[in-house]
């Protein structure tokens, strides 16, 4: 038996689109901090059939649907093809038994899915001795997100060219003692949203301003961002993460069928923490991925002011994160 535990990671230029949606490999490269938490554990062990089960925070098993089940099975066949291409066929057993423990409510914008298949396949690379690089690629094939979850600290997901499952990898940027920001989460809803980012990644090419946000990444955004980080720069990292979070939700809103994950209270809280951080002259940047939650990066000296200030918002539930240094495998 192998076991693994991951966590999520908040992006700073987003990840929205892919040029092969089958293999995940995304249309532009993307930029995140790795998490301490929540925490998901997964285990992997040979079995007569394949089997997954998922355990909630509160030790009850959760039914898992049809359609997460595929998911599972579709990640294992496409990490048995990433296992050939890197020369290791029989790393793993015909058939797995997989259990998953999370303390994440699905469906937020808290990137469950980041810390479940990067779970996934750091315990494969307890079985197939691969580099972190390689494990990055398998983690991809279960959620393009989970890659960055590998390692620690500030990752990017490299796009790389063409279709071949192997393209696109995550490499670290800095570690997590370069630069440790936190992470207040402010999550409006705990509701599961309606539409998952696998079915938002394939439409987001008929968004007419979705190649010109393509371009903006590769061309400056992604550039810019990693210069800001290496440099410790927040008020530049704010500035670009926050023009990139916007420019993604734009596309969201302008593909068909649109996708709108913001709602009123992500609105509002934008609005206030805009105030609050001119006014107390405050390091805070805020982000969203697909969900009306609201991610609010700051440094330490801020850490305990936006802390408060999520806490004052009604009705929100609130997670205290900072900077993690991603997956590891458990002993026993
Ligand atoms: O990894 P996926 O397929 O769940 O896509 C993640 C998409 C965003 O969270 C919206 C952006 C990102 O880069 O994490």
């Amino acid at each position: 038996m192998i076991k693994a535990v991951s966590s999520p990671n908040i992006a700073l230029i987003k990840y929205w689109g892919n040029r092969n949606n089958e293999l995940r490999l995304p249309a532009a490269d993307s930029l995140s901090m790795t998490l301490d938490g929540p925490v998901v554990e997964v285990t992997v062990e040979q079995a007569p059939t394949a089997s997954v089960r998922s355990m909630l925070a509160d030790g009850n098993e959760k039914t898992l649907g049809e359609k997460d089940i595929a998911r599972f099975a579709n990640h294992i066949e496409l990490i048995k093809q990433a296992l050939v291409h890197f020369s290791a066929p029989d790393a793993i057993p015909a058939s797995l038994a997989i259990t998953v423990k999370s303390a994440i409510p699905p469906g937020i914008g808290l990137a469950s899915s980041a810390a479940v298949f990067s779970a996934v396949a750091k315990a494969v690379q307890g079985l197939a001795k691969l580099s972190d690089e390689q494990t990055s690629v398998l983690a991809r094939l279960g959620s393009g997100s989970a890659a960055r979850s590998i390692d620690g600290g500030f990752m990017a997901l490299v796009a790389g060219e063409g279709d071949d499952i192997g393209a696109a990898k995550a490499r670290q940027i800095a570690p997590a003692d370069h630069w440790p920001l936190h992470d207040i989460v402010v999550a409006p809803s705990v509701a599961h949203k309606k539409v998952g980012s696998t079915e938002g990644h394939a439409g987001a090419a008929t968004s007419p301003l979705f190649l010109t946000r393509i371009e903006n990444i590769r061309r400056e955004r992604q550039p810019e961002c990693i210069d800001a980080i290496l440099k410790k720069d927040f008020e530049k990292l704010a500035a670009i993460s926050e023009e990139d979070a916007l420019d993604m939700h734009r596309v969201m809103e302008t593909q068909s069928p649109p996708l709108h994950y913001l709602n009123d209270d992500t609105h509002r809280i934008i609005a206030e923490i805009e105030q609050l951080r001119k006014s107390e002259h405050l390091s805070v940047l805020y982000t969203m991925d697909a969900g009306p939650t609201v991610h609010l990066i700051c440094t330490e000296d801020c850490r305990k002011r936006i802390a408060e200030f999520a806490k004052a918002q009604k009705g929100c539930t609130v997670f205290e994160l900072k900077i993690g240094n991603g997956s590891t495998l458990v002993a026993g």
